[in-house]
């Protein structure tokens, strides 16, 4: 399905009823990323996965930014009539729900940031972003797909799971290069969201894989430090895609998540219309 949003169209997918949950994919991913999610989760929340602008099927158009990601998702949550709703981020997806927390917090019921970091790049890490970017250009999503996959995917997973390694440098490869390299450039530029996580005051969940060679346990543990009363759930045996690659796991701590926003507010949290 596809959706306009600030001009442009966003392909979505969308299932179940209840409680909304906007799934945000990471670089250079695309909505397919959270299948098992809206599998696992359709009978007990709305949940609704984008393709960000210039990934798998929505308009490759520029300005590219994580605060133009964030207005983008608000604007299609508009025009689907979803007013509050669970954002779940991974990775890049967690540095848009940061945008996203301070240009429209009043939208969000809940925070989950999934294998995500809160500090911006370091100069080592614009260095290599640039690196990225000129081997785009030169030799497009294939190659990018090339060099990401071992450190995209946890080393248990890749020993035991080829055709998920497969099915997920698939999807690297398929990215549009001009919408990968405008986010490339994005989250080289993006802003340090540290100061940021005071500021929330929703309930957070923050996940996590023990064998995530991208963000770091520092940074996750900083992260759960700084945000009051969040929740931190370090998946076992899962990498920087801990949903894909322990999606039984994960889905238990999100479904936990979003059931106890259904009984804090005196609901059983199941079945219900929350899109207010
Ligand atoms: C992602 O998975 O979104 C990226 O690894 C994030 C990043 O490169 O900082």
């Amino acid at each position: 399905m596809k959706v306009r949003a600030n001009g442009i169209e966003l392909a979505y997918d969308e299932a179940g009823s209840g409680t909304p949950v906007v799934f945000i994919h990471g670089f250079p991913h695309n909505r397919t990323l959270w299948a098992p999610q809206l599998a696992g989760l359709a009978s007990r929340a709305r949940c609704l996965a984008f393709d960000l602008r210039g990934f798998g099927e929505s308009d490759v158009l520029p300005p590219y930014s994580m605060d133009q990601y964030a207005d983008d998702l608000a604007c299609a949550m508009d025009a689907l009539a979803v007013g509050r709703a669970v954002m779940v981020g991974l990775s890049m997806g967690g540095y848009i729900a940061f945008a996203f927390w301070r240009r429209h917090r009043q939208r969000v019921r809940a925070l989950v940031l999934a294998n995500t970091r809160a500090g911006a790049d370091t100069e080592a890490g614009r260095e290599k972003r640039r690196e990225m970017i000129a081997l785009a250009r030169e030799r497009g999503a294939p190659a990018v797909a090339d060099a990401m996959i071992t450190g995209m995917i946890g080393k248990h997973t890749r020993e035991r799971h080829p055709e998920l390694v497969q099915a997920v440098h698939a999807m690297l490869a398929s990215a549009p290069v001009a919408g990968s390299i405008g986010a490339l450039q994005a989250m080289l530029e993006r802003p340090d969201s540290t100061p940021t996580l005071a500021t929330i005051d929703v309930p957070t969940l923050i996940i996590a894989g023990d064998d995530d060679a991208i963000v770091s346990r520092q940074d996750v543990n900083a992260m759960h430090a700084a945000i009051r009363g969040s929740r931190l759930e370090v998946i076992p045996a899962a990498g920087h895609v801990s949903n894909l690659e322990r999606p039984a796991a994960f889905n238990a701590v999100l479904s936990e998540h979003v059931e106890r926003l259904g009984m804090r507010e005196g609901g059983s949290g199941k079945g219900e219309r929350h899109d207010d």
